[in-house]
């Protein structure tokens, strides 16, 4: 039988090891995602963010993720889930909830604590009532919004240790919102600083966090991060990664690459094996590293 995502996550959690999640955009970046999640026989979140669901359309990456395992699952080890990803409105989280998305991130990390907490648990109530089984996660803190290549840190990001939300912050957040998984804010920024590394992750402060949240946690923001930080944020506590830039960055790359090789080319099928491969290089070491492979 098929485990659920929260099977899922449980089981990542218990071994110590973290569910990989890339946002796709496009049939290529999912193709990409599949093949490697089929190689390694390993169950992947697929994330689309408000924008990203916004082109495929919901109820095309619904039916395509359907199709996906239908074809690819067979008793193994491989399954896609389905995310919404940073969902802003109460109106988007009912939508994805609609249509049959596994999870949904309701994104008040911008918004003030208590606001943060009213929403997130409207969020969570409007989302289980339509489907009980479905896990919703809450976001503390603010690490930035967009999934790019960074001149500078995003401006108001929680960096700093003493911006960062505290274990208490976190306990009652879980506690009063019923949220399913908690994404903190702990070091991490969405995007890729383009002259420099990522700030690093606050390590510690994970371990305090999971401590007293005692939920499944996510790491957003997963470009940039150095692989030892990776491995000590997963041993402190966090069950899931999400990567969005890095394979924003492999596809433009090779894409460019592709164009100037094939010229003449105007077969798109042929032209985007070789981006859908180099894409696959990225997913593949971040999967052995998140799996401990
Ligand atoms: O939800 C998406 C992410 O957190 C991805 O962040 O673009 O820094 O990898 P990233
Ligand atoms: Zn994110």
């Amino acid at each position: 039988m098929t485990k659920s995502l929260i099977q899922i996550i449980k089981e990542a959690e218990k071994k110590r090891v973290a569910v990989g999640h890339f946002n796709v955009a496009n049939l290529e970046m999912l193709k990409a995602v599949s093949h490697v999640a089929e190689r390694l026989q390993l169950p992947v979140i697929i994330g689309t963010s408000e924008g990203e669901r916004g082109f495929l359309g919901i109820h095309h990456s619904v039916d395509l993720i359907a199709s996906y395992n239908k074809e690819h699952a067979k008793g193994s080890g491989y399954t896609l889930f389905l995310n919404a990803d940073h969902t802003y409105s109460l109106d988007k989280v009912k939508d994805a909830a609609e249509v049959g998305y596994d999870s949904i991130i309701f994104d008040g990390g911008k918004l003030p604590f208590e606001e943060n907490v009213q929403q997130t648990k409207k969020a969570v109530q409007i989302a289980k009532k339509i489907n009980p089984e479905i896990v919703v996660e809450g976001e503390l803190g603010y690490i930035g919004q967009s999934s790019k290549v960074l001149k500078e840190l995003p401006e108001g990001a929680a960096i700093r240790l003493e911006d960062l939300p505290t274990p208490e912050q976190a306990e009652q957040f879980v506690r009063e919102t019923g949220v399913d998984m908690l994404a903190p804010a702990v070091g991490n920024v969405h995007g890729m600083l383009s002259g420099a590394s990522n700030p690093n992750l606050q390590i510690e402060r994970i371990r305090e966090i999971k401590d007293a949240a005692k939920v499944p946690l996510v790491l957003h923001g997963g470009s940039g991060v150095s692989d030892e930080d990776f491995v000590a944020a997963i041993n402190a506590g966090i069950s899931i990664i999400h990567i969005s830039t890095e394979l924003r960055v492999a596809w433009r790359k090779s894409f460019e690459e592709a164009l100037k090789n094939n010229p003449e080319e105007i077969a798109s099928y042929k032209l985007t094996p070789e981006v859908i491969e180099k894409m696959e290089k990225v997913i593949e070491n971040r999967l052995r590293l998140f799996n401990k492979l």
